[in-house]
């Protein structure tokens, strides 16, 4: 009830501050690299996490913390600047409140992007990759607890997390730009350290061809909540284990900034899509 009344009561305060007639169609959780992407909005507000007080403030580098909403291509959406993670010794309910809040505002779609690491050994440093799946490696869930069934069932189904339609729409429109993305599976780490070699390959054999420390449990809650999902990681660097390169953040967030630019012209074509998909 708790997890509720929170949602509800940042739902409420970020109401507040928009249009009267302001009816968000797309919600985005913009991740490392995509942090300006709100320039790109009409109409444009914004309203910084630390305003709304049930909204856990984001302290990774490079995510801003605020919410903003107005015009893509003629589509009301909301965006979500910013997330915070389960390393950052967040709850899987605080990691997803932003998610909720604009599933509350009424978006129907999600929008979810993050830095990744291939793991796939055919994929390179510097795609892009539209997630199919994804595999959660954190042992949470933010469904743990009572069940708030004004969100969703107790037990929601997660046989197609990544909608195929949305799917369907983002390579179309990467065709069309000459744009290469990959498709692959997600695997959802809790962090902040980066993997072993051996982790890499048993995440291998389990089927991942991306690693990253978000993004699973955003779609959970997403999903409980009946919204359609596209995500896309920016693979930011390689991990295979048997040529295994030392890693840096600051590379990470470099890399995630320069597919920053081509990940918004992929999303920017595909928006009227996704609004007319829902
Ligand atoms: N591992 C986990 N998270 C990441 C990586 C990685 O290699 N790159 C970007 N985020």
């Amino acid at each position: 009830m708790q997890k509720l009344r929170k949602v509800q009561n940042c739902a409420d305060l970020l109401k507040s501050f928009l249009p009267q007639s302001f009816a968000p169609k797309i919600g985005f959780v913009l991740g490392t690299g995509l942090g300006n992407f709100a320039a790109r909005l009409e109409d444009c507000r914004t309203l910084p996490y630390t305003l709304l007080p049930d909204m856990p403030a984001s302290t990774a580098p490079s995510h801003q913390g605020s919410f903003a909403a107005g015009m893509l291509c003629g589509v009301p959406v909301l965006m979500q600047q910013g997330r915070c993670h389960l390393y950052e010794g967040r709850t899987p309910g605080e990691v997803c409140t932003g998610v909720r809040v604009m599933a509350a505002l009424g978006v129907k779609a999600l929008v979810i992007t993050n830095a990744a690491g291939a793991i796939n050994p055919l994929f390179k440093a510097g795609s892009l990759m539209a997630i199919t799946d994804h595999i959660n490696m954190t042992g949470k869930s933010p469904l743990t607890g009572p069940n708030e069934a004004a969100w969703g069932p107790r037990f929601p189904d997660m046989s197609r997390p990544y909608d195929p339609v949305f799917l369907e729409i983002s390579a179309k429109h990467a065709l069309a730009q000459g744009m290469s993305l990959e498709k692959g599976v997600y695997v959802c780490v809790p962090g902040p350290q980066l993997e072993t070699r051996a982790e890499t390959r048993a995440y291998r054999l389990l089927g991942g061809d991306a690693v990253g420390m978000s993004t699973a449990l955003e779609v959970i809650a997403a999903r409980h909540m009946g919204l359609r999902v596209l995500g896309i990681s920016c693979l930011t660097n390689t991990n295979l284990p048997d040529c295994m390169a030392e890693t840096a953040i600051e590379e990470i967030i470099a890399a995630a900034e320069k597919l920053g630019a081509s990940l918004e012209k992929l999303l920017i074509a595909a928006v009227p899509d996704i609004a007319g998909a829902c």
